[in-house]
Order: structure tokens, then sequence, then C-alpha cells
């Protein structure tokens, strides 16, 4: 196929909302241009690494290319990084530090290594095991609640009858958020993608100030859990107990920088997990004779869990900053230029994967990078693979009796992408 490598699309949201993922362009650089130069006249330019080993390399020099310069997503030209933009209204009425890195993605060794390890104790996979039955239990409801809701009603979106639940309960769970918490917490999380539904804006309001207040109410959330647990005793949360106790340079972390913290574990595997969820029941309806495998064999549970992972991919991007000039196949990335890995395209590279391009269950290995790879490595990766294998079990005896309907809607997101309506039936 020809190839006009000037015009292809790899980071407007409309793009991914109306097209998908760009697997042809994707291809293509992976081919030809393994280190491709994107420069397009709206966005800050930046070099794009799609082959597996590639986004390895990158990834794995983080003294190389760190993760606290001047962008981790791609953003429109002369406009600053989204969480760099500066504090939002709630930190600035706080007068907190506009310079505090918002979280520990924004952060390098070693103060990032320190700040991980204040909760990184609590996503093991040992820890994972123990959650477990938890989250199968929080699955299971969420099922038969969206049987209820198809059986009542026919065609339902799978996102918001279903998808959307487990994440933020399991979150919730693991951090110990009280259960009547998380659907606030979801209308919340809708405002920090810029999203409000109608019936959540006051009269009078645009969608920007709804948001806007959305976010603030869900700082001041976060305030208070903060403020309980600093409480002599603490609060009853273990989790939090603990984060507020954690040193960090000797020191506890101050209000803004936990605010920031539970900002981000909250946030971050959000809709990640939900688009992995959503776009796996999309796969294997769209597959049956993948589907049919794991129905007759639950112990395919885990394999399909990370070939969905692999398939939908649902980090598009993050981007890193070069310390140093540094040379791959022939080409120089200079200091200070930036360099975005793209997650999706490693997942499809054929020089790794057999047949890419193949939904395929049993596939082993399945060397995928949709949780990144080296010193950010998705902190949350035993939660949701175990988020979703616990969604798959209980979704198993369903899927059979349940069919696609038209009209599903992909999110508009250049960094985040996955089904943000997935309209479905259950038959008979
Ligand atoms: C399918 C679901 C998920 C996907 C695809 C995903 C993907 C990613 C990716 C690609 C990164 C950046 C990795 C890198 O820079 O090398 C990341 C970082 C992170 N993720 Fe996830 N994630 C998911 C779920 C979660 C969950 C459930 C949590 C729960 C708390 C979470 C928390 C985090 C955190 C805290 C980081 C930052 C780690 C660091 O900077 O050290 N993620 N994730």
């Amino acid at each position: 196929m020809r190839f006009d490598p000037s015009t292809f699309d790899l980071h407007s949201p409309e793009a991914y909302a109306n097209h998908g993922f760009p697997w042809d362009a994707w291809d293509w650089l992976r081919r030809e241009a393994p280190m491709f130069w994107y420069e397009r006249d709206d966005i800050e330019p930046f070099w794009v690494v799609t082959r597996h080993a590639d986004v390895k390399e990158i990834s794995g020099r983080p003294d190389l290319f760190i993760n606290g310069g001047p962008r981790l997503r791609v953003t429109r030209r002369g406009e600053p990084e989204l969480l760099r933009g500066g504090l939002d209204s709630f930190g600035q009425a706080r007068g907190w530090d506009p310079l505090e890195a918002p979280d520990m993605t924004f952060m390098d060794d070693p103060r990032h290594r320190q700040v991980r390890r204040a909760s990184s104790w609590a996503f093991t996979q040992g820890c994972m095991r123990g959650m477990a039955a938890h989250f199968e239990t929080l699955a299971q409801t969420f099922a038969e609640e969206f049987v209820a809701a198809a059986e009542a009603r026919g065609t339902v979106d799978f996102v918001a009858e279903c998808a959307c639940k487990l994440p933020l309960a399991a979150t919730g769970q693991l951090i110990g958020l009280a259960p009547d918490d998380w659907r606030q917490i979801l209308t919340w999380s809708h405002a920090i993608l810029g999203e409000v539904e109608p019936e959540h804006m006051h009269p009078g309001e645009t969608v920007a100030e709804a948001a806007e207040r959305n976010m603030n109410d869900f700082r001041a959330y976060l305030e208070d859990l903060i403020h309980v647990h600093r409480q002599p005793g603490g609060g009853p949360s273990p989790f939090i107990n603990r984060l507020v106790n954690a040193k960090v340079d000797g020191e506890p972390m101050n209000d803004q920088q936990l605010n920031g913290y539970l900002f981000l574990l909250i946030g971050a595997g959000n809709d990640t997990t939900r688009n992995a969820v959503a776009g796996g029941v999309e796969a294997l309806l769209s597959h049956p004779e993948e589907l049919e495998k794991l129905v007759d064999d639950p112990s395919l549970l885990e394999s399909a869990a990370d070939e969905i992972l692999r398939w939908t991919s649902p980090v598009i991007s993050f981007l890193r900053t070069a310390t140093d000039d540094y040379t791959m196949h022939g080409t120089t990335i200079r200091k200070g230029e930036t360099v975005g890995v793209f997650y999706p395209a490693a997942n499809r590279d054929e020089t790794v994967f057999e047949a890419p391009y193949r939904f395929d269950i049993t596939r082993r290995p399945n060397d995928y990078l949709s949780f990144g790879f080296g010193a950010h490595f998705c902190l949350g990766t035993n939660l949701a693979r175990a988020e979703l294998r616990a969604s798959l079990k209980s979704l198993v005896p369903i899927l059979p009796r349940m069919e696609l309907m038209p009209g599903a809607t992909r999110i508009a997101h250049a960094h985040v992408s996955g089904y943000a309506t997935l309209p479905v039936r259950l038959r008979g």
C-alpha cells in the first residue's frame, strides 16, 4: 500500500473516536520508519516509536528518557501538558506549590522510587490473591444487575450498565473507600475526562464549569479522607493510614502530594480497566470460536484476560524527554526532544507476536506492553488483571446469549482509547 507519511493522524481525539486505532499507520511506521519525527501544525512534535523492542529500549532507560520533562502526553502546540498547566482552582485556593509534580508519573528516580514504594506494597500478586474472592463477588453482583437491566429494557449500553462498575469498586475496596462513595466517584471521574452528564450539571453552567466543580468536589472529598486518616489513631482505611504516614525524603507527604497520589490511584485504573472489559466483551462476541473455547475451558480465563489486554491496549502512548543525544536505527534523538512510545503499535509487532491481528485467547507466550515497561511499569497491573479475570468469570455464562447491537461509539481521546458506549442485548 502507498502510504502518505505527511497526513496520517496519531494525535486528534476525533480520529480515535471516528476510526479507532490507526493500525495502517502503525504497521507502516514499524516496517518503514521505526524512528519517525511526527510534525503536524497543531501539536508539539515528537519522535514516534512503534516497535516492541524499541518501546522497551526507551522505557528501560529512565535515566536518559525522563518523565519529568515538559510533556507526558501528546499536547496541542503552545499548550502545557494536561496536568502541568498550573494548579486547578482547588489548589490555587489552598496555596499549593505550582511547581510540585502532580503525581508519580511526572517524577524520576530517586524520588519516583520512594513515592511509588509508599503504595506498591498493596498492589502485589499476593495482595491481589487475597482480594480475588471480593472482586469475584462484586463482579457477580454487577453481572446480575446487567442481566436485570437487559431483560427489562432490551438493548442496553454494556459500558454504563456493567463495565464501568468493577474498576471503581475494586480500587475503592483496595483503598478502603465506603461503597456508597463509589457511585459518586464515578460522576467525578467523568469530569476528569472533561465530560459531565446533563443530569449532573447545575442550571446555567457550561460543561467546563461543571467539570471544574466536580473536580473540586472530588479533591475536597480526598482532602477530607486525608484529614480523617491523619487524626491520632488513624481512620478506617488501613491503606490510607499507611499512605499518610509513609516517608519520602524522610518526611511524610503534604496535603497536596497526598491529594495528587489518591487522585492518581483512583483515576488511573478507572477508564483503562473499563475499556479493557468492554473491549474484551466486544472481541469475544466478534470471535465466537474464541468465546466457545473459553466457555468450554474455564482454565483459559487467565490467558484470555492477557490476550484482551494485548488486543485492546487501552493506553495509547506516553511521552518521555531525552536528557542526552541518543541514536537508534541510525537516527539521533537530540537532547531535549520528546519521544512517544506507542503501546498498541508494539502489541501488533509481527516480530514478537505470531499473527498479531489474530485474537487468540490461548496465546502463550504473550509479551504485551499494554502496562508499559521499566521504572513506571503500571502499578495497578496485578489489580487490573485480577479485575479482568473476575469480570470474565462472571460474564462467561452470559456471553453466549449476548449480542452486539449497532451504534457503538469510541472515546474521543488521544491518550486512552476504548468504547464510550457498547450497545448489546440478551437473546431469549
Ligand atoms: C487495563 C488497565 C490498565 C492499563 C492498560 C494501564 C496502563 C498503564 C500504563 C501504560 C502506564 C505507564 C507505564 C509506563 O510508563 O511504562 C501505567 C502507569 C500507572 N498505572 Fe496503570 N493501567 C491500568 C490499570 C491500572 C490500575 C487498576 C491502577 C490502580 C491503581 C493503575 C495505576 C497506575 C499508576 C499509579 C501508574 C504510574 C506508575 C508510575 O509512574 O510509576 N493502573 N498504567
